[in-house]
């Protein structure tokens, strides 16, 4: 009896470590990889690098800082108003605001409120000049923070639209980052997202300048040039309503071509775009727009395929 209970015990032993093991050697295939690798600087680098480097971005860019633009940049300033449909009466969070350029443009020209987050404490001082120098019809409001903590500072279902202007890329946590703006978004709110993306390898070598390119970027300006897909798989994990993904749509006469941005790396020493011949894209601009379910997507769920629903 005594024998048969010991041979019994070490048999499911034995099966149970066989178990585990298959389960070990099994994980990586069964886990899935996270949407968006935790990668980058942590705000309080990047608020250092634009505490030291925002003079030199105004000298070269203005109070505008996108490197994709027009050559007057009101007319992008315009674009995205109306690309991010920005109307009266709505309240806007300008995440990663720069000096307050943008806010201050779009509270000339519309009865809106803006909260901006920058997280670096020379932009917001700075942002006062710019803001004092404009007939503002709305108001604008400026501070230090970061766009991560944006609920806790914030609250719940704040904003009516949450845009970011060359500025989400700046995210070591771009997936919690798209949650904390569908937290703030009120339902019916739109997220708007203008940013570069890492372009997809066309092919071995070209993926690797591609890598190389953006590396470059990432380091010179604290980035971390998002994946475009896995925006769009952590969007879609929340059930946000796909807008539009387009590139931003701007003349061919107007589109400032990079200059100012090719003038700047001369100051960070990085990628100079030097001939086309032979120049490979590493990245794509892109504008991301979605809404946020203006109805309980358990609930009413006739609503669900819509695109505007009512
Ligand atoms: C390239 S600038 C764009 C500025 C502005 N959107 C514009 O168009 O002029 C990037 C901005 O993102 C801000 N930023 C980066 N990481 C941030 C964070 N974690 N929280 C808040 N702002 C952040 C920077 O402080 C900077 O103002």
């Amino acid at each position: 009896m005594l024998w048969y209970l010991i041979i019994t015990l070490t048999l499911a032993l034995f099966i149970s470590i066989l178990g585990n093991i298959y389960l070990i050697r099994q994980a990586p295939a069964d886990t899935p990889a996270p949407a968006v690798r935790p990668s980058g600087s942590k705000p309080a680098e990047v608020g250092a690098f634009y505490d030291r480097t925002t003079h030199q971005f105004l000298e070269v860019y203005g109070e505008v800082i996108q490197a994709f633009r027009t050559n007057n940049v009101d007319d992008y300033l315009d674009y995205t108003m109306s690309s991010a449909e920005l109307h009266d009466g709505q309240r806007i969070l300008d995440a990663g605001c720069g000096v307050g350029g943008p806010a201050s443009y779009f509270a000339s020209r519309l009865y809106v409120e803006i909260e901006g987050l920058t997280v670096s404490p020379v932009q917001v001082e700075r942002s006062r000049q710019t803001i004092a120098a404009r007939e503002l019809k709305g108001t604008v409001h400026i501070q230090t923070g970061d766009y991560h903590q944006m609920q806790d500072i914030f609250g719940p279902e704040q904003f009516d639209r949450i845009i970011f202007l060359e500025s989400f890329g700046h995210s070591y946590r771009q997936e919690q980052l798209i949650e904390s703006a569908y937290a703030c978004l009120k339902p019916g709110g739109i997220l708007y997202i203008k940013d570069l993306f890492r372009r997809e390898h066309p092919n071995t070598e070209d993926g690797a300048k591609i890598d190389a390119i953006v590396d470059g970027i990432n380091k010179a300006y604290n980035y971390n040039v998002a994946d475009f897909t896995s925006i769009m798989k952590a969007i879609r994990k929340l059930n946000f309503i796909l807008l539009s993904v387009k590139t931003p749509e701007v003349k061919t006469e107007q589109f400032e071509h990079l200059t100012i941005s090719n003038d700047f790396q001369n100051l960070f020493d990085i990628g100079k775009i030097v001939t086309w011949e032979n120049y490979v894209f590493p990245i794509d601009f892109y504008e991301v727009k979605v809404m946020k379910p203006p109805f309980d997507i358990n609930k009413e769920k006739h609503l669900y395929f819509l695109n505007r629903p009512q």
